[in-house]
């Protein structure tokens, strides 16, 4: 039994929108898992801090950033063997599942790239929460908006929604690796549309998934508004 660790870091990054440094010529757009941090990509930020408590990482990367990507873990020293994703996130959990080989009783994390900054405690919780006998588990936080019906097209609100019932879902998804490994084949096989998270696929086969504390540092960097809390992190911990 290991403990091994998917990072998706496939997408593009079309809201962050980063592109090359000014002053380089052509300007191209950046993946979203190469952008630095402190002199670091933001990729292997998470991979630096999963492998504290992962022993094997598959990381999927962009098709065309498979070498990128590679270079930017060696740089920062970490060993993970990297692959190309898919056009979805759930396609390339899939094929980071794959490139694992995994054992069913193996225990596997599924962790955004995005989610760079996640402390390591949520990720052990995930872990510890599947070794007492979850078939996976979350890290969750209280939903602080305020929440209402998206509204009409006569612009009037749709009704209220009860917050206190509800949270906010981050990653590292952590999962005994039979279960993370079905869910994805009966995703597959039935070609649903893909869903954004994996708990989702696994608790739709009736298995048990649990909740844990989630962090501020869970966030997901989406937008260029993220990115500055994002370097203020990157800097503590540089630090
Ligand atoms: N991801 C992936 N493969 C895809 C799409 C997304 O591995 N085809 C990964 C991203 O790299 C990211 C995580 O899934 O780490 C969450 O996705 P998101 O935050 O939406 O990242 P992007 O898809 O890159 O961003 P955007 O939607 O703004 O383009
Ligand atoms: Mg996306």
């Amino acid at each position: 039994m290991t403990v091994a660790a998917v990072i998706t870091a496939a997408g593009s990054g079309t809201r962050l929108g980063a592109h090359s440094p000014d002053g380089t010529a052509p300007k191209v757009p950046v993946p979203k898992a190469l952008v630095p941090l402190e002199g670091r990509a933001l990729v292997a930020w998470a991979a630096s801090r999963i492998a504290d408590v992962a022993e094997r990482i598959v990381v999927t990367a962009p098709p065309l950033a498979v070498d990128a990507v590679r270079s930017a873990l060696v740089e920062a020293g970490v060993d993970a063997l990297v692959v190309p994703g898919g056009d979805t996130r759930q396609a390339s959990v899939a094929a980071g599942l794959r490139a694992l080989m995994l054992d069913p009783d193996d225990i596997v994390l599924i962790h955004d790239a995005a989610r760079a900054f996640q402390p390591t405690e949520v990720m052990a919780a995930t872990i510890d929460a599947v070794h007492a006998g979850a078939d996976g588990a979350i890290p969750v936080l209280p939903v602080v908006d305020t929440l209402i019906g998206a509204p009409g097209p006569d612009g009037v609100i749709g009704d209220p929604v009860d917050r206190e019932g509800l949270r906010a879902v981050q990653t590292p998804q952590t999962f005994r690796a039979r279960v993370a490994l079905d869910a994805h084949r009966v995703a597959e096989a039935h070609g649903t549309p893909p869903a954004t998270d994996d708990a989702t696929l696994a608790r739709a086969l009736g298995h048990r998934i649990v909740a844990v504390d989630g962090h501020e540092w869970g966030f997901k960097v989406t937008r260029p508004s993220d990115l500055p809390l994002a370097r203020h992190i990157a800097q503590s911990l540089s630090g």
